[in-house]
């Protein structure tokens, strides 16, 4: 079988895979006050979900990262985890995970680590529980704390997300720091990208460049740039002073997109071929059509034939270019 390489030679090794696109918060970023979501009747079934996943495994996928919305407020979720993690267990995938705002984990976390899960990434952009009220607009930051605790508890590596937003969580930079530090939980920032229509926030007002963040930590710790990857778009720096390893995502500022190794599914069985162009192809048709999946590998095949050269997020000049009118739970980031 070979495997999945695009146009530009780059092998598709990482699916995300979006298993709903509703959530239990609201983050402002993210997601309008008053979203409409997609009929239920419209996703695809769990079983179908496997199906479509076993396929890219079988076409060299080696990780799965499960997203939404929120990943884990889709109803027998585990059913699915516990079908994927056969694939761990032949060896074909190397990495299962998911990407959650740790709502759920004090419910799920034991049980993700049963199914192997080892590392989990929990997004959360303040440590002040009034602030966290405001930024998710539904959600509660004990509860979350809480989760965090579960998933160490049952030996999951967490990998806290914080996206930089100005004016919000600029003065949390070094408590955070501190906080990640003190648990052992990785840190990653993420500059916000201009996804959806946000109802009249400005992109620009929420920027927070992460070129200036480093610049912040530059003032206080020495920086050391590391060359190693997790196969996901973060580059690495270490601070010499306390040995913490801290991560950047940044789109904007340094596109990452030359080394793209990933493609995106939505709940409904479409494929993204990138998160920042509108180009989508249909897989739910060819998976239906027929028992074999025969239809379903010629049609991933097409649309990797057609993955992009990467997104054309830009804010220069105080101007946003790229923008989409997709919102991000749609395609889980
Ligand atoms: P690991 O490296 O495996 O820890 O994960 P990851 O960073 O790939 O996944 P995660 O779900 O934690 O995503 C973090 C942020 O990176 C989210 O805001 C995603 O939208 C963003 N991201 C992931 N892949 C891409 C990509 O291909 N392009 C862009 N522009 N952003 C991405
Ligand atoms: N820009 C950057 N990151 C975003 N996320 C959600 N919306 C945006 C956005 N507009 C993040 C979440 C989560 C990850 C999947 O994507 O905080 O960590
Ligand atoms: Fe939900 Fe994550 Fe979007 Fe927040 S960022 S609304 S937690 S999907």
């Amino acid at each position: 079988m070979t495997a999945l390489v695009d146009p530009f030679q780059r092998a598709i090794r990482y699916l995300r895979v979006s298993v709903t696109d509703r959530c239990d918060f609201r983050c402002a970023y993210c997601m309008s006050e008053n979203m409409t979501f997609l009929p239920k009747a419209d996703l695809l079934s769990l079983e179908e979900l496997d199906r479509m996943c076993s396929t890219f495994v079988e076409l060299g996928v080696e990780k799965l990262r499960i997203t939404g919305g929120e990943p884990l407020v889709r109803k027998g979720i585990m059913t699915f985890f516990h079908a994927m993690s056969r694939h761990l267990q032949t060896g074909a995938l190397k990495e299962l995970t998911v990407t959650t705002n740790g709502s759920q984990l004090g419910r799920y976390a034991q049980e993700l680590a049963a199914c192997g899960v080892r590392r989990i990434n929990v997004s959360l952009d303040t440590l002040d529980p009034k602030k966290f009220a405001e930024i998710t607009r539904w959600g509660r930051l004990p509860q979350v704390l809480e989760g965090i605790v579960a998933a160490k508890a049952a030996g999951l590596r967490v990998k806290i997300n914080t996206v930089a937003l100005k004016g919000f969580n600029e003065d949390e930079l070094f408590s955070l720091l501190d906080w990640c530090a003190r648990e052992d939980h990785d840190l990653t920032f993420i500059e916000v990208m201009p996804m959806g229509d946000m109802g009249g926030t400005d992109r620009l007002e929420q920027y927070w460049p992460l070129r200036d963040l480093r610049a912040r930590l530059a003032e206080r710790f020495t920086l050391t740039d590391l060359a190693e990857r997790t196969g996901g778009p973060a580059r690495y720096v270490r601070l010499e002073e306390t040995g913490q390893k801290i991560g950047f995502i940044t789109p904007l500022t340094h596109n990452f997109c030359e080394s793209c190794n990933r493609v995106r599914l939505t709940c409904t069985g479409e494929l993204y071929m990138c998160l920042g162009q509108e180009d989508v192809a249909d897989l739910r048709a060819p998976l239906r059509a027929s028992a074999d999946n025969m239809a379903l590998e010629q049609a991933i095949r097409a649309a990797i034939a057609r993955k992009p050269k990467g997104h054309d997020f830009d804010y220069s000049r105080q101007k946003i270019t790229g923008q989409m009118t997709r919102h991000m739970s749609h395609t889980g980031g």
